[in-house]
């Protein structure tokens, strides 16, 4: 394990099919106001939106409701949302839904109270908040993002076209979390499987990146291998709880902070994803789809060990007979071979994505430099015209 670092995660987790009891318990732990958040409808529809207003009357609440909270949240939403909390002094911002909700959430608690304009602050200038938080608890009904156990809060600007993450501290990430996994059952395909994507891509990011023989890339490993075998059972039988409840843990792991221990970590496909949705609004864990193979074969030589370890050691490919260079190679088709089965969308042209967007793109592709391979512009462009 390389460098110093600090461990803590704060956020206190409650899983499985009985998690929404323990709400109650935690409502106790704040004031009167709070404020309910949600998404486009879908909480509506499942009957969680009964539940949760019936148990925050219950617990004697006064609710302020703040829905409509669409997929990769805007900025001007996020204003909407500062002026309610303000307004009506929330002591709790309770998010139900997906990543979009818990990240705008985030974004609503340090920005409720922040004399400045919080795009520009934490998004622009990716400044820390120095005002009152309002704390933040979810009840998570998309798995994918992580955001119920970190503190990432990304942010769409269309009229900018940029799409921006600030992953806040401790202090932002939520102070508890239910995760049942029955909740995720009435997910449409598209968005599970996208789901299911943006949790190997999470993984792929931390794993990409150090030479050294780090713990983290042994956790990963096998949160990679779980995941492969549970996501092909839940595209066959969507209501399998082992399978729904595993890739609900492992989503939670894969960026709650603990893999990325001792390791520099890439990212730059999220860059590239990111700036995709920008100028398309498409689902996350698609845009990061369809860039991944592009992006990959064209860092493996620089990172060849350690894609020699994924093949084998995640796909199992059998080294026997072989270059490096081809079990690497093999290990990625086995990897594609995988996306095309579970059902990822595999090229940016199905996203919306035209020819007269690429330099735009990699312009707003902001650069990381933890990876096997520091980009320029003109790889980001070929990447994604690979990706076309
Ligand atoms: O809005 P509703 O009606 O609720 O519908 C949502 C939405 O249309 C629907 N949905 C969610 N749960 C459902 C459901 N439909 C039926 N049944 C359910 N149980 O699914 C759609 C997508 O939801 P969304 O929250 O947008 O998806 P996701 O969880 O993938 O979140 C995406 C956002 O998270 C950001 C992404 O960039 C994007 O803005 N990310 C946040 C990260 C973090 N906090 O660390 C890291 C990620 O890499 C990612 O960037
Ligand atoms: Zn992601």
């Amino acid at each position: 394990m390389l460098g110093n670092f600090s461990y803590c995660n704060p956020t206190k987790l409650y899983f499985g099919e009985n998690a929404l009891d323990n709400l109650s318990t935690e409502l106790t732990k704040y004031g009167k106001n709070i404020m309910l958040v949600y998404g486009g409808g879908s909480i509506k529809k499942s009957g969680l939106y009964n539940n949760i207003i019936k148990i925050l009357k219950d617990s004697g609440k006064e609710i302020f409701e703040d829905p409509g909270v669409m997929p990769n949240p805007t900025v001007e939403k996020l204003y909407e949302g500062c002026k309610i909390a303000k307004e009506n002094n929330i002591d709790l911002i309770l998010a139900v839904g997906g990543g979009s909700v818990c990240d705008y959430s985030k974004a609503v608690s340090v920005s409720a109270w922040c004399e400045e304009d919080p795009w520009d602050k934490y998004y622009l200038r990716m400044e820390e908040p120095d005002n009152k938080l309002i704390p933040v608890g979810c009840v998570l009904t998309m798995v994918g993002t992580g955001s119920e156990m970190n503190g990432g809060s990304v942010i769409t600007n269309h009229k900018t076209k940029l799409k921006i993450g600030h992953v806040f501290g401790e202090e932002v990430f939520p102070k508890f979390s239910i995760l049942n996994p029955v909740l995720t059952f009435t997910l449409p395909k598209y968005q599970m499987t996208a789901g299911f994507f943006d949790i190997m891509s999470h993984i792929l990011e931390q794993y990409f990146s150090g030479t050294d023989d780090n713990t983290s890339d042994y956790i990963m490993e096998g949160l990679m291998r779980s995941l492969i075998h549970s996501s092909e059972i839940a595209v066959d039988d969507p209501k399998n709880y082992e399978a729904r409840s595993n890739i609900m843990w492992i989503a939670t792991w894969a960026l709650n902070t603990l893999v990325a221990k001792g390791k520099t970590t890439d990212w730059m496909v999220h860059m590239i994803g990111q700036s995709i949705g920008a100028y398309t609004d498409a689902t996350h864990g698609m845009t990061l789809s369809a860039v991944s193979l592009a992006y990959y074969r064209h860092i493996m030589p620089y990172g060849l060990d350690k894609f020699k370890r994924f093949a084998i050691n995640v796909w199992n490919v059998n080294p026997e007979n072989k270059t490096d260079e081809e079990i690497a190679d093999e290990g990625l088709k086995e990897m594609e071979k995988w996306m095309n089965k579970i059902g990822l969308v595999m090229n940016i042209k199905e996203l919306g994505v035209t020819e007269d967007m690429l330099d735009g793109i990699a312009d707003g592709s902001f650069i990381m430099t933890g990876g096997y391979k520091t980009l320029d512009h003109d790889e980001i462009v070929d990447i994604l015209k690979e990706s076309m």
